[in-house]
């Protein structure tokens, strides 16, 4: 038996109490889910995509059940950086748990403003570009194209000298002919001129995904049941097509890169998230599971350390850790 707590997590130098994370959008914009949950018992929480300005959503409905999942099409609706630097970031520090930022945008030059407040607010240790949200218009086109992503994370990287840099990819990628590598590729080997000692090139981590670009139509009516007609797809349903892809990014650049992965997409029990473990994440984020219990990421957190104590191990030794072949 290992005698360190099994569920320490190193996340690209960031000491995280357990490997199980809020993904982000689903807990609120920062802790508004403290009521109902223990934070100080989770990873990390990842806030809601935050815009340059505020935006109001697409119209509802906008989020609804599917068979295996849930549909949402929130288009973004946030508070706008300002605010979330004047009312959000002076509370970030009282909060028992690392914080990161996610921030989305419409241009180079959006991500770039958004990223170097949150950098200036010097209370988030990392901050997550999300360049895979299918439910605005061009929200998918910097995670959708390899040169786009590059270019995106080689403009941003330097505008964030305090703080770590996580891509959050899309899993829309699988008919990409590079595949999930060559997007792992473009965030990590970016080329950018590191702002601060020790920095790499491009992304210190990544998340892998999203929800997946999907639709759901009400037979009676003949209408889409979003009012935003398409939406993503999260939840159960999402699963198996997340760790396929975090196995791939795993196995064909980030374990020799040394940049580790945040797995998520339909984790709602202990031995989803140790799927991810030993496809090769190293943590791991509950998104849709929240919504039918706050609580979820606490059980979690304990079935995944009773499995590595059942193979003699912390979690962090089963990263990769699936067995191939005889
Ligand atoms: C209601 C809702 C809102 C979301 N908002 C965001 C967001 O603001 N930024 C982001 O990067 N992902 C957002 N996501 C995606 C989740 O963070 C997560 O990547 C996805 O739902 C897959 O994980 P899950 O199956 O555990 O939900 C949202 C998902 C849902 C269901």
């Amino acid at each position: 038996m290992p005698d360190r707590d099994p569920l320490v997590t190193d996340l690209t130098g960031m000491r995280l109490a357990t490997p199980v994370i809020l993904a982000a959008g689903t807990a609120g914009t920062l802790d508004e889910l403290a009521d109902v949950l223990d934070l100080s018992k989770v990873g990390a929480i990842v806030t809601k995509s935050i815009t340059r300005l505020a935006r109001e959503g697409n119209e509802t409905w906008r989020i609804l059940e599917t068979k295996a999942g849930m549909l949402n099409a929130i288009g973004l609706a946030n508070i706008g950086i300002e605010a979330f630097e004047e009312h959000v970031g002076p509370r970030i520090a009282g909060v028992p748990t690392t914080v990161i930022g996610s921030v989305a945008g419409f241009s180079v030059e959006d991500f770039v403003q958004v990223a170097a407040v949150m950098d200036g607010i010097g209370a988030m240790p990392a901050v997550e570009l999300n360049v895979s949200c299918p439910n605005v218009r061009g929200g998918t086109e910097f995670g959708g194209e390899p040169g786009l992503l590059r270019e995106l994370v080689r403009a941003v990287r330097p505008a964030l000298p305090h703080t770590r840099l996580i891509v959050k990819l899309s899993p829309a990628v699988v008919g990409h002919p590079g595949g999930i590598a060559e997007f792992a590729r473009a965030a990590i080997d970016a080329g950018a001129q590191p702002a601060g000692p020790n920095q790499r090139p491009g992304a210190d981590a990544l998340a892998i995904g999203n929800t997946m670009p999907a639709m759901a139509i009400d037979v009676r009516t003949r209408r889409p049941r979003l009012a935003n007609t398409t939406g993503g797809l999260s939840g159960p349903a999402i699963h198996p097509v997340a760790v396929r892809l975090v196995y791939d990014a795993h196995r064909l650049v980030c374990r020799d890169a040394g940049v580790p992965i945040i797995g998520v997409g339909g984790v709602v029990a202990w031995d989803d998230a140790a799927e991810f473990i030993l496809a090769g994440a190293t943590a791991v984020g509950i998104g849709t599971g929240l919504f039918a219990d706050p609580r979820l990421p606490i059980k979690i957190a304990r079935g995944l350390a009773k499995w590595a104590a059942s193979h003699g191990e912390t979690v962090g030794g089963l990263v990769g850790g699936v067995r191939l072949g005889e």
